[in-house]
């Protein structure tokens, strides 16, 4: 079976593990039932993921068929990878989803959205990036209890493009999580419930000009914004050369940009200011998935 994956931006600025988008870069997954386990590793993290058992996807195909009681028989893998890693463009949840479904799809299995992602929090806690990877646009998510998420798709308007600028450096979300406070005041968090609702308004309305509000945040780019050393900065310049929002994208290091124009020359401003404080960078001017995961045998 052929398992193919969108990337993800997610935070979004005040939707912290709420907010995510699917976007048109993907990993792809081409699996087949084999004598034993074996993944060949293409593109993004070919020479640094784990080609045995402790290769995530692997981890969530055997876990997903332990939950769901049925055997996992060895698989292989090859995987073409376009999403970079440890950028927080959701490449672990790539990996996970399409393990899960390589064990729904192989055992000709039932599943609905939900139970989907009830096994895929088995491995990684926050929904925002899993959510839009499965079902595509943008995604609010709310988790009831551990487990379970209840979430609404929104139409993303097409005038809007998205830009992500990529530095060479990784940031590991379990460290960007370390950064950040246990506590918020009652006057941060009001600050994020207003921007975070000012985002989902501004979108339906297509009220682009609200963005950059509506991107504002307390709970984690302020203190994430100094391990991705350009981040204020890039911001700064991206406004003035006419973006929308710019945000950190999930927990970095990539930076997320909204805008209708001058891509290209924000892209480039990034890589150059990125330059001058001594890193590689790239860029990518993409649209939203609005399909999400899709497999077919
Ligand atoms: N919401 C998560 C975070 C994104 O910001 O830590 C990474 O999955």
């Amino acid at each position: 079976m052929k398992i193919v994956v969108p990337a993800t931006t997610s935070n979004l600025g005040a939707g912290f593990d709420t907010f995510g988008l699917a976007l048109t870069l993907y990993n792809t997954f081409e699996v087949e039932e084999s004598d034993a386990f074996a993944i060949e590793i293409y593109g993004e993290g070919a020479d640094k993921l784990p080609t045995d058992i402790r290769n995530l996807f692997f981890q969530a195909y055997i876990r997903a068929c332990q939950e769901l009681g049925v055997e996992d028989k060895p698989i292989k893998v090859v995987q073409k990878n376009d999403i970079p890693l440890g950028r927080g463009l959701g490449s672990s949840a790539t990996a996970i989803l399409g393990g899960i479904i390589t064990a729904v799809g192989l055992n000709d299995l039932k599943l609905s959205e939900e139970e989907i992602l009830e096994l895929a929090f088995l491995f990684e806690s926050h929904p925002d990036n899993l959510v839009p990877a499965l079902v595509g646009g943008f995604t609010v998510s709310t988790m009831v209890g551990d487990k379970q998420v209840k979430f609404q798709k929104l139409d993303f308007p097409i005038e809007l493009k998205v830009l992500v600028l990529v530095p060479e450096f990784e940031i590991l979300t379990e460290e960007a999580r370390k950064v950040l406070p246990a506590m918020v005041s009652l006057k941060d968090a009001v600050f994020n419930i207003q921007r975070a609702s000012l985002m989902v308004a501004s979108l339906v309305n297509r009220d682009f000009e609200m963005l950059r509000y509506a991107v504002e945040d307390r709970l984690h780019q302020p203190f994430r914004g100094k391990l991705l050393h350009g981040f204020d900065l890039f911001k700064e310049e991206a406004y003035k050369l006419g973006a929308d929002a710019v945000f950190i994208s999930g927990s970095g290091s990539t930076i997320g940009v909204f805008a209708r124009e001058n891509l290209d020359q924000i892209g480039e401003m990034g890589i150059e200011l990125y330059k001058r404080l001594g890193y590689a960078a790239t860029y990518k001017v993409l649209e939203v998935d609005n399909e999400g995961l899709r497999w077919a045998k």
